[in-house]
């Protein structure tokens, strides 16, 4: 119904046409919007299954060392994805509990602790640079640690095999804090620079990318009243750069 009627006015009028394809486009993201939180909404529960199931095998005495490390990743690949629940979940409700705060440097600890076996099974280097006087940030440390998982797995999946992966945390001139994530990857052609952020946009195969990753980061940023920049040079790599304000 709406494309008949966008066809028909494009037809008479092709920038009043192209305004009415893009309305019906964004009714086309929101209704996917919606269906996404509620596939997510059900993906918890048997998450929360798996993670307390792992736990409990993890429980047990006299496991052979190749099945609690398979069962340990699973476990951790568990959280991973409950944790990502929980952020596309977070955006979509009205956050009121904005007075959190966090150590952006342990943030980083935990979220490499999962990210550094990924980073090694792709032989992929990985140099921190941590400016260990930080304020401490206004968010969330789960969801702050999501931000960044979502940065590296991208940094990771982008330089594929090799390369290197540099961390940095600084104070910024607004007394917030800075954290910026770089590869040596492939870079991202300037006529994709634009897009990397809208929901389902994504250069990866199906079953790999999701495209909600770096929409759902800007989301969470936002939420904190914190930004989220982008510079890449096509065969040099990417650069992602977190600004967070400083908790009071
Ligand atoms: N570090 C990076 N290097 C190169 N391309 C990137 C990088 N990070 C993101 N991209 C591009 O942005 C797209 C969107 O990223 P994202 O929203 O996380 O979705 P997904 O990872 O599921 O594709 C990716 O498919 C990729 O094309
Ligand atoms: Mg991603």
């Amino acid at each position: 119904m709406a494309n008949a009627l966008a066809k028909y006015i494009a037809e008479k009028d092709p920038v009043e046409g192209e305004l009415l394809e893009l309305l019906a486009f964004n009714e086309k993201m929101a209704e996917l919007g919606r269906m996404a939180a509620g596939v997510v909404h059900e993906l918890n529960t048997p998450l929360s299954v798996i993670v307390s199931a792992t736990q409990m095998i993890l429980r047990e005495e006299g496991l052979p060392d190749f099945v609690r490390e398979m069962v340990e990743r699973v476990n951790q690949e568990a959280h991973r994805l409950s944790d990502m629940t929980k952020g596309v979940l977070s955006f979509t409700r009205r956050d009121v509990s904005d007075h959190q705060e966090a150590d952006v440097n342990q943030v980083l600890r935990e979220a490499m602790t999962l990210l550094r076996y990924e980073a090694h099974k792709r032989s992929i280097a990985v140099i921190e640079d941590l400016d260990y006087r930080l304020p401490f940030i206004a968010a969330d440390a789960n969801r702050a640690k999501q931000v960044i998982i979502n940065l590296v797995m991208n940094a990771l999946q982008a330089m594929g095999e090799g390369g290197k992966l540099f961390i940095r945390t600084s104070q910024n001139g607004e007394g917030g804090v800075t954290v910026q994530v770089t590869d040596t990857g492939p870079g991202i052609p300037a006529e994709l620079l634009g897009h990397i952020f809208t929901p389902f946009f994504t250069t990866k195969e199906p079953g790999e990318g999701t495209g909600l990753g770096l929409f759902i980061t800007r989301k969470l940023m936002e939420s904190v009243g914190g930004a989220i920049a982008v510079e890449s040079t096509v065969g040099e790599g990417t650069s992602f750069t977190l600004t967070f304000v400083a908790a009071e």
